[in-house]
C-alpha cells in the first residue's frame, strides 16, 4: 500500500482534463485494448493535417519505426497558423528579460515574426528542406522564432546550449554538417552583458561546413563581423515579407536534432521527427500541466535542452497556450525573483528542476510567503530525482498545499513526459514520478530475464512498445541507435527501449526513478557523460590516466569527482594550479557545466588484471562509503587504501 499520499485538490480536479483515476484507468485500458486506435484517434483530433495519414504504426523495420506514415503536416502551422482564427490577439510568448524588460508577443506577432525569419533563411541564406541549422542562442524570443522558422521551411534545427564552449559547438556543427548558425551577439546575465558571437567565431575557425552566420543584435556590444559570412538579423529582417507558406512535411521528416551525452564516446545527435513528436508535446501539455485557455504557463528551462524544446516552445504553442520565456537567473537579484514573476504574471503552472528548487529553498526559504502565489495550480519538476525535503517545501510553501506537484520523468530521447502524475487524477507521493501516462507502456524489467519486476523490486526502466515521440535515430549512426537503446534488455525475446535508468515499484505500480545505471551523471539536471569529461581532462599534457564518477551533491544532485593520475612521478608541485589548469581545459572543451567539484591526484587507479577500471570502487570512495567489494582480484589492491586516504583528506 502507498504511504504519504496527497490526493488531488477536488476543486482543481472538477475542471481538469483528466479528472479521476477512473478516467486515467479508462484511457490506459483503451490504449491497451487497441493501441493503434488510441493513437490514431488522438492524431486525428489534435493535428491539423495537410494530408491524412495512411498507417498508424509501422514496426516492420524495428527499432526504426514509423508513425502516421503518409500524413503531411507542418509544425509551425500546428503551433501558429491554426490559432490565428481564434487566438490571434492572445499572448503566445511573454518574454521577461534579465533586466526586467518585458515583451508580449501575440499569436499574430509570432506568425509575422516567424514568417519573416523563414523568408530570411530561404532567400538570403538559401536554406532548404532537410538542411541543418545550428541555433546557439540566449533565452530571447528570437530563439523561438528561429526554431519555428526552421520548422516552417523544413530545415532541421540543432540547438546547442549557450553554456557550451566553442569546441563543443564545433563538434556538434561538424557532426550535423550544418551550413548555417543562428546566434546573438550576446545577452544579459545578472544585468551584465555576456557574449556568444566570439564563441561562434572560435568554433568556425579552420575547415567548417558553415557558410553563413545570422547574428541577432541583442546587447549591441562590439563583435567581429566576417564579410560574406556574418549578417545582422536586425538589418536583414526589415525587408522580409510576413507571408511564407508552410512547407508540407511528411510525418517522419526530421524536425530537429538535439545532442545529448551517452555513456561512451561523443554526444549523440538525438533525432526527433515531425508528427509523433508534436502530437505528444501537445497532449502532455494538456494532460500533465492541464493548461486552460486563459492560463499563463512558465517553464524555467533553457531552449538548449529538451525541456525548453518541448515545454517552452513546441508543446505550449501547439496547444495555443501562453508561454513565458525568461532570460535571467532565477536567484537574481534575490531568491524571490521567480515568486515575484509568478505574482506579476499571475502564473498558473510553474515548471522547474529539483536543483533550482533546492537552491531557492536554501537561499530563500521564506521568500514565497512574501508574494501572492494564489494563481498557481500545478507545479512541475523535471530532470533528476527530487529529494523529499525540497519536495515538501515546494508543495507547502510555493504550492500552499493546494497545487499538485507533477514529478515528470522523461528524457531527450522520449521527446515528452513518459511517467508522471496527472494533476487532477493521480494521488501523489513525494519524490515519485508515479504512473506511466496513458499510451506509454513503461515497465520496470529485470535486465536478465526481461520479466516485469514485482512491487518493492527494482530493475531497468524500459518502454516496451514504440510511442509517437520516441527518438528516431542517432544522427548519422544507425548502429549507435540500436546499441545505445535496444541492446540491453529483451522482453519475450524482442529488444525493447531501455532508458538507462534504474527504477523501483513502490506499491500500486508507482514508479520511483533511482538514477542512471550507466556512466552518465546528472549535474543540476544536465546529463553529462563521464567519458566526455575524461576525454577533456586527458588533453592536459601531464595527465596519464583519469576516471570520472558522480558524487551526491546537496544542491546540484550530483557533482563531478575526477581521479587523475599524472605522468610525472614527482607529484604535483602546486595542486591548486594543476586543478585550475585541468578545469580550464574542461571549460574550453565542454563548458562551465562540466567543471569538477572534486579532483584528486591519485597514484594509480583500481584496475582488474585485464586493465578494466573498477568504477564502482571509485564511486564508493567519492561517496565516502566503506568499500564492500572484493578487491583481492585487483592488479594492485593497495591502491584502494591510498586513494581512500587521499579522498578523505580532500574532503577533510
Ligand atoms: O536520469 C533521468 C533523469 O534525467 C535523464 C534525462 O536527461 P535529459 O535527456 O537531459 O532530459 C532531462 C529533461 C527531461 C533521465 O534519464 N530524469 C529526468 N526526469 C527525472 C529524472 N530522474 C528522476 N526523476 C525525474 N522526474
Amino acid at each position: 500500500m502507498l504511504k504519504d499520499i496527497y490526493q488531488p485538490n477536488p476543486e482543481f480536479a472538477k475542471d481538469a482534463t483528466i479528472k479521476s483515476m477512473d478516467e486515467y484507468n479508462e484511457l490506459v485500458k483503451k490504449a491497451t485494448d487497441d493501441y493503434e486506435g488510441f493513437w490514431a484517434d488522438y492524431a486525428n483530433e489534435k493535428i491539423d493535417w495537410f494530408k491524412p495519414f495512411d498507417t498508424v504504426l509501422d514496426e516492420s523495420n524495428a527499432p526504426f519505426v514509423k508513425w502516421f506514415d503518409g500524413g503531411q503536416l507542418n509544425v509551425a502551422h500546428q503551433c501558429i497558423d491554426r490559432h490565428i482564427e481564434t487566438r490571434k490577439n492572445k499572448a503566445a510568448i511573454i518574454f521577461e528579460g534579465d533586466r526586467g524588460d518585458k515583451q508580449v508577443i501575440t499569436y499574430l506577432d509570432l506568425y509575422y515574426n516567424v514568417n519573416k525569419f523563414a523568408n530570411l533563411l530561404k532567400e538570403d541564406f538559401g536554406v532548404k528542406k532537410g538542411d541543418r541549422v545550428v541555433i546557439y542562442m540566449p533565452m530571447i524570443p528570437e530563439a523561438a522564432y528561429a526554431m519555428l522558422a526552421c520548422a516552417r521551411i523544413g530545415a532541421i534545427h540543432s540547438i546547442v546550449f549557450g553554456g557550451f564552449s566553442s569546441e563543443a559547438l564545433r563538434d556538434r556543427i561538424e557532426d550535423a554538417e550544418a551550413k548555417v548558425v543562428i546566434t546573438a551577439d550576446g545577452a544579459y546575465r545578472k544585468t551584465k552583458p555576456y557574449m556568444l558571437k566570439p564563441v561562434v567565431d572560435a568554433a568556425l575557425t579552420g575547415d567548417t561546413p558553415v557558410k553563413k552566420v545570422l547574428v541577432v543584435e541583442r546587447n549591441n556590444e562590439e563583435v567581429t563581423w566576417v564579410a560574406g559570412r556574418d549578417y545582422s538579423y536586425n538589418e536583414l529582417i526589415k525587408s522580409k515579407s510576413g507571408k511564407c507558406d508552410a512547407e508540407p512535411m511528411e510525418s517522419e521528416d526530421p524536425l530537429f536534432l538535439l545532442y545529448t551525452s551517452g555513456s561512451t564516446g561523443k554526444p549523440k545527435g538525438v533525432q526527433h521527427n515531425t508528427a509523433g513528436y508534436i502530437l505528444w508535446a501537445q497532449m502532455t501539455m494538456e494532460w500533465v500541466f492541464d493548461v486552460k485557455e486563459n492560463d499563463t504557463y512558465w517553464c524555467t528551462a533553457d531552449v538548449g535542452w529538451i525541456t525548453g524544446h518541448t515545454y517552452i516552445v513546441y508543446g505550449p504553442l501547439a496547444m495555443g497556450a501562453t508561454t513565458v520565456m525568461f532570460e535571467g537567473v532565477i536567484t537574481f537579484p534575490d531568491a524571490g525573483r521567480p515568486w515575484k514573476m509568478v505574482e506579476e504574471h499571475k502564473i498558473n503552472q510553474f515548471y522547474t528542476a529539483p536543483t533550482a528548487i533546492r537552491v531557492l529553498h536554501k537561499m530563500g526559504e521564506d521568500e514565497p510567503a512574501k508574494y501572492d502565489l494564489s494563481s498557481l495550480k500545478v507545479l512541475g519538476t523535471v530532470g533528476e530525482p527530487i529529494d523529499p525535503p525540497a519536495w515538501k517545501w515546494y508543495y507547502e510553501e510555493v504550492g500552499q498545499s493546494k497545487c499538485a506537484i507533477v514529478d515528470t520523468y522523461w528524457q531527450t530521447e522520449t521527446g515528452g513526459h513518459v511517467v508522471s502524475p496527472l494533476p487532477g487524477a493521480t494521488p501523489i507521493k513525494p519524490a515519485c514520478a508515479t504512473l506511466p501516462l496513458p499510451g506509454i507502456i513503461a515497465e520496470i524489467l529485470d535486465p536478465e530475464t526481461g520479466e516485469k519486476v514485482g512491487e518493492g523490486e527494482s530493475g531497468y526502466m524500459c518502454i516496451t512498445r514504440p510511442w509517437p515521440s520516441q527518438i528516431r535515430g542517432v544522427w548519422g549512426d544507425e548502429e549507435r541507435y540500436k546499441k545505445s537503446y535496444f541492446g540491453d534488455v529483451k522482453k519475450d525475446g524482442k529488444p525493447v527501449y531501455f532508458t538507462g535508468d534504474g527504477a523501483v515499484y513502490g506499491g500500486d505500480g508507482y514508479i520511483t526513478i533511482t538514477g542512471r545505471t550507466d556512466d552518465v551523471i546528472n549535474v543540476s539536471g544536465h546529463r553529462m557523460g563521464t567519458a566526455e569529461v575524461e576525454a577533456a581532462i586527458k588533453k592536459h599534457d601531464n595527465v596519464a590516466e583519469v576516471a570520472v564518477v558522480g558524487k551526491p551533491h546537496s544542491l546540484k544532485g550530483e557533482g563531478i569527482f575526477a581521479y587523475v593520475v599524472l605522468k610525472s612521478d614527482e607529484g604535483v608541485a602546486d595542486e591548486i594550479e594543476e586543478v585550475k589548469a585541468i578545469n580550464n581545459i574542461i571549460k574550453k572543451e565542454i563548458g562551465n557545466i562540466a567543471l569538477c567539484d572534486d579532483m584528486i591526484f591519485a597514484p594509480g587507479l583500481p584496475k582488474t588484471r585485464s586493465g578494466k577500471i573498477m568504477r564502482r570502487i571509485l564511486r564508493s570512495i567519492a561517496k565516502g562509503e566503506a568499500i564492500t567489494q572484493d578487491i583481492s582480484t585487483l592488479e594492485d589492491p593497495s591502491i584502494v587504501a591510498k586513494i581512500e586516504a587521499m579522498a578523505n583528506c580532500s574532503t577533510c
